[in-house]
């Protein structure tokens, strides 16, 4: 340091004048003047920080309060965009004349008028309007007042129990409350698969009993499904292999090939009657933030008995390297590459149902669906509670659910609903009250 900038130190600098004695007291002074400049420089540098720490934190204090930040960092590798997104593959003919099942009703699924529309065009991020726009789908009339179709004319709906993962319990019988307590028992029928024997679990030997007509179990046969599809044969389905992808993103897409109908992921809660979507072919959007390329999801989908939607997708699944393991290649990344091909062949794409109708749990902190866990005391809750009727019946939460078809509970199978929480008052005690009032009633 440069004696000016010694002599610039603020403290015991001012040498005293006088006697040699105070000079070189003063010399010896001065060099502990000299260890002490360079102890001083950081409690300069600390003195600048007391000012510029709390100026900081009050500028960004200042832009958070007036900016809402939007941020959202994802890296995806290069090779991988440049290899599984951009190419956009040709379709495999499945929509051409003559090569559509005489089982799919072309002129009424591809090109019918439509009652109810399911695109709103935009994202719906703001506030209720996800909700809302849920809302102009208006309920079928006469629900549960038959005819009682026979089992296999009736609209299938499947859904999936690995029974290697937990053994099937209340917390899952939930979803089958919700099922019979929401759908129509006349004209409905759920069936249950599972990669295992599942006819000696007690609750569901139960249903099997009460529900003859609109319930069933079954063993998935992969190979036996995949008979007739450009999947038959190939390596790609040894079930011996236990990886989660062989699994739901498999099956789901072979049952509805086989018998057409609704997938609901086991994870789901039923809220409204399905039907009225069910003229629509569909997936589901992943969440409000139409991630780039990750929009879709399949835990609520619906495609008709030989879809051409369908064949084309499992061309797609034997042309393509294997998926990897527990990764989305089979679901979410197979379905968008099945949508854009399906545009580059100029075929009207399936539709995708928008992220409130089956998963409003999947955006913003302010108007997703609280937290089903954490009862009424969550930082979700606290937004509902500031609407309407807060979290109560008749509230703007209780309509919202009376909106949407489904609430996605993604998995969380080791938590329970809390008692007197949202879940339970709105849904669960409503599915109990259901069923107790249709009990007694045959199911024929
Ligand atoms: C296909 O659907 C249309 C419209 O609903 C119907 O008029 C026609 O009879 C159906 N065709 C077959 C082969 O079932």
């Amino acid at each position: 340091m440069s004696r000016a900038g010694y002599e610039r130190l603020p403290m015991h600098t001012v040498p005293e004048s006088g006697s040699p004695r105070s000079r070189s007291r003063s010399r010896s002074r001065s060099h502990s003047h000299r260890l002490s400049s360079t102890c001083l420089r950081p409690r300069t540098f600390i003195t600048l920080l007391k000012i510029a720490v709390p100026l900081t934190l009050l500028v960004i204090f200042g832009i958070f309060y007036l900016y809402e930040p939007h941020v959202e960092i994802a890296f995806y590798p290069r090779e991988w965009i440049h290899r599984e997104i951009d190419p956009v593959g040709r379709l495999a003919g499945c929509f051409d004349e003559g090569r559509i099942s005489p089982s799919y009703n072309a002129s009424k699924y591809l090109e019918g008028p439509k009652k109810t529309e399911v695109h709103a065009g935009m994202g719906m991020r703001l506030g209720m309007d996800c909700y809302e726009f849920a809302a102009t789908i208006p309920p079928p009339k006469n629900m549960d007042s038959g005819p009682y179709l026979p089992p296999d004319e009736r609209t299938q709906y499947h859904t999936y129990w690995r029974v290697d993962l937990a053994p099937f319990s209340e917390r899952q019988e939930w979803m089958l409350k919700s099922f019979f307590a929401t759908q129509d028992h006349t004209t409905s029928r759920l069936i249950m698969w599972s990669n295992g024997d599942l006819s000696t679990n007690p609750i569901l030997a139960l249903y099997a009993n009460m529900y003859p007509n609109s319930f069933v179990m079954r063993v998935v046969d992969t190979p036996d499904l995949a008979t007739g599809t450009a999947l038959e044969g190939s390596s790609l389905l040894k079930t011996d292999d236990k990886k989660a992808w062989t699994d739901g993103d498999l099956v789901r897409l072979l049952v509805i090939w086989n018998y057409g109908g609704v997938w609901i992921d086991m994870d789901s809660l039923l809220t409204r009657d399905l039907s009225p979507l069910l003229e629509h072919e569909f997936v589901t959007q992943w969440d409000c933030y139409d991630k780039i390329y990750q929009p879709l999801n399949g835990a609520l989908m619906h495609f008709q008995k030989h879809s051409p939607y369908l064949c084309e997708a499992f061309h797609i699944m034997a042309t393509s390297a294997p998926p990897r393991a527990d990764s989305t290649d089979w679901g979410a990344l197979l379905y968008l590459k099945l949508w854009r091909r399906l545009l580059g062949g100029h075929i009207p794409p399936f539709k995708i149902l928008p992220f409130c109708f089956s998963d409003a749990r999947s955006c913003r902190l302010d108007n997703r669906l609280p937290d089903p866990f954490d009862g009424d005391g969550g930082k979700e809750a606290r937004w509902w509670r500031s609407k309407k009727d807060g979290l109560q019946e008749g509230g703007e939460l209780d309509s919202a659910l009376g909106s949407v078809f489904a609430v996605h509970l993604h998995n969380q199978w080791e938590k329970t609903f809390p008692k007197g929480g949202w879940v339970d008052r709105l849904l669960l005690n409503r599915y109990e009250e259901k069923l107790s009032k249709r009990e007694g009633v045959d199911d024929l």
